[in-house]
This record gives structure tokens, sequence and C-alpha cells, in this order.
């Protein structure tokens, strides 16, 4: 498929900001694709009680079709209307965390298309704390259905550059923010089972979540995936590489000096200029800056990109996962 759209890019510090909003408010309604900044990173969205405007998602994407979507809601009402019903636990935590960065799984009402679903009884909802994402869903009065917005397989977008390299001329419209989201994606939580399961580590961590439900919860791991072929899986986008520079990504637990750097470049086979090691102080930033980097080192021609991970922090299992996930 060629993609040729006229992509109207719009900035959120432009003067007549919520003019522009409103338009592309209509164009979710009127069944179009819009990329807009969120809390944690950018989303592209479609109306997600239409079906062929969400079909035209995994078109942009390129994404697996038996992948689902999230949808995202700037209410709870609004998300009990997508669902069959929620236990006392998503009251808790919505209560808790909503807006913020942390989706929950819910059995899902026939509002919900299978193309959003890929096919399963479930929905992810998340209320999004972020101003613009919060206006685009009141103003266009509908539920939005949003992946990350990048081409499938590359890494999640945290600023409005990467966007605008991945889907111009693939969307109708994008919604550029000058701040720095979180920079990974949000925590899910599935909670259509007997007992709650992080499928996806995010910014609401697994202690969070216990110190609100006052139980011990559990994580599903990449491995329980791999091991349980028979079975569908829980989390179809697990099985997909993902966050992924084309050049190769390594961890350190120690810090590197010039030496190690010489030796770890010549022993893989590059030139010491062809390798970049970052080394990450903190959560937040690395967080922050993670899909950033890949994406920099990848513009950069780097072959080679040796992290050291921040240590601490209640980030640490999301950044460890988004790096684990980028090295295999
Ligand atoms: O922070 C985020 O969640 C961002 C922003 C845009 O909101 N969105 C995002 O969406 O990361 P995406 O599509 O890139 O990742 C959604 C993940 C996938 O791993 C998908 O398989 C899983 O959530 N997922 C969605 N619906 C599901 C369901 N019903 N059951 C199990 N997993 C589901
Ligand atoms: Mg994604």
């Amino acid at each position: 498929m060629d993609f040729i759209l006229d992509t109207n890019i719009i900035y959120e510090n432009s003067k007549d900001f919520d003019i522009f909003l409103k338009s592309a408010a209509k164009t979710i309604a009127n069944g179009g694709l819009v990329v807009f900044p969120t809390e944690t990173v950018y989303g592209l969205g479609a109306n997600a009680l239409d079906a062929s405007a969400c079909e035209k998602i995994f078109l942009a994407k390129g994404r697996p079709s038996d992948n689902p979507l999230i949808v995202h809601v700037s209410s709870i009402d609004m998300a009990m209307e997508i669902v069959l019903g929620a236990g006392e636990d998503f009251f808790k935590l919505a209560d808790a965390f909503w807006p913020g960065p942390i989706s929950f799984i819910l059995n899902k009402n026939d509002k919900i298309p299978d193309r959003v679903s890929a096919g399963l009884d479930t929905v992810a909802v998340r209320m999004p704390n972020n101003k613009t994402a919060l206006k685009l869903i009141e103003f266009s009065g509908l539920p939005i259905a949003a992946p990350s917005a990048n081409i499938s397989g590359r890494p999640s977008p945290t600023r409005s550059e990467h966007v605008i390299f991945d889907l111009d001329t693939r969307v109708d419209c994008i919604i550029c923010s000058d701040k720095f989201p979180i920079g990974v994606e949000s925590t899910v939580l599935d909670l259509s089972g007997d007992k709650p399961i992080i499928l996806r580590p995010g910014a609401v961590s697994r202690s969070m979540i216990e110190g609100v439900l006052g139980t011990n919860v559990e994580v599903y791991t990449h491995s329980d995936e791999k091991t349980s072929n028979e079975e569908a899986p829980r989390s179809p986008g697990l099985k997909y590489r993902h966050y992924s520079p084309s050049a190769k990504v390594f961890s350190t637990d120690v810090e590197q000096d010039e030496a190690s750097l010489e030796r770890f470049a010549e022993e893989h086979g590059v030139s010491r200029d062809k390798l970049i090691y970052i080394q990450y102080d903190d959560d937040s930033k690395m967080a922050r800056d993670l899909f950033a980097d890949f994406r920099d080192a990848d513009l950069k021609g780097f072959k080679i990109i040796l992290i050291k991970p921040a240590e601490g922090g209640e980030l640490l299992d999301a950044n460890l996962n988004r790096l684990n996930r980028a090295i295999v």
C-alpha cells in the first residue's frame, strides 16, 4: 500500500491550538488517523468504535494483525461504556492512578470491534495523564484506540521528530509536543482473570499496585510466553521483537573505560568509532532517553550500543524490560 496522505502537522504551543485540536477531533470522528502526545509515548489514534478506522492503524504501522490496541478514554464512565463491567480492584486502581500510565485489561462489550481487541474477549483501557490527549478524546466524544506511534518493530516515539520520521504521509494529522514524556509505555495490568497480573511493566510499578490492592501481584514474564505455545498468548504484543534499533544492543553492569570499550568493539568485529557507550545514572533519565538514544545511534550510523542501565528507582523494571527486549 502506498501512503501519500497530506499529513497536517500541528504544534501544542501554537496560538489557537484548541481550534486545531478540534479539527483533529473531527478527523478522528470521520474515521481518520491522528498522532497525539501522551505522558508515556506518542499514540497513533483512531475511533475505537470504528473497525475500518482501526484497520488503518495496522496498515500505517505495519502492525501484525493479531496484536490488540489500547483504548484511551477521558473518564471512568467512558471506560464503563465499552466493557462488560469491572470489579473493585479496577475502581481502586483507577482512583489511585488515573489519569496516568497504567492500562487495565477488562472484558469488552460489543461496542469494541474485534479489530481493536484482535479477536480477544478483552480490551485494554487507559486514561492518559496528558492535557492534549484528554482534550482530543473529549472533543471527539469517542474512545480512541492508539498503539505507540512508531512503525512496528522500531522504538516507541518519545519526541515529535520520531513520529514525523516514522509516520509523515501515513496519517492525517500529527500533534507535536515539546515536552519530554516519561518515555516508556504504560504498565499493562490484566484484571480480566482471577487475579491481577502485570503483562508489561511501566511507570506504575508492581509495588505501587500492591500498595493499593494490599496483595501480591504477579508479573507475567516473556519466558512464560515462550513455554506456553499451545495456549493463546496472554498478551500478543509480548511475542514480537520490539524497541529495536538497527544497531546491536548490549548491556553491562560495570562502568566501562576506554580500553575496555576498544576491546569490546574489536571482539564484536566493529571499529571503536562504530560503538557508542551510554551510561544512565538515574531511572527517570533512562526511561526518558532510552528510545531517543536508540534512534539517534541509528541515525549516526553506530553498529553497537553498549548500555549501562540505571540501577534502581521505581522505573527499574520498566527500563530493564525495554532494554532486554531490544537485546534479543
Ligand atoms: O503508554 C502506552 O500504553 C502507549 C500510549 C500511546 O498510550 N500505547 C502503547 O500501545 O504502548 P502498544 O499497542 O504499543 O502496546 C500495547 C500492548 C501490546 O503489548 C498489546 O499486545 C497489549 O498492550 N494489549 C492490548 N490489548 C490487550 C489485551 N486485550 N490483552 C492483552 N494484551 C493487550
Ligand atoms: Mg508499541
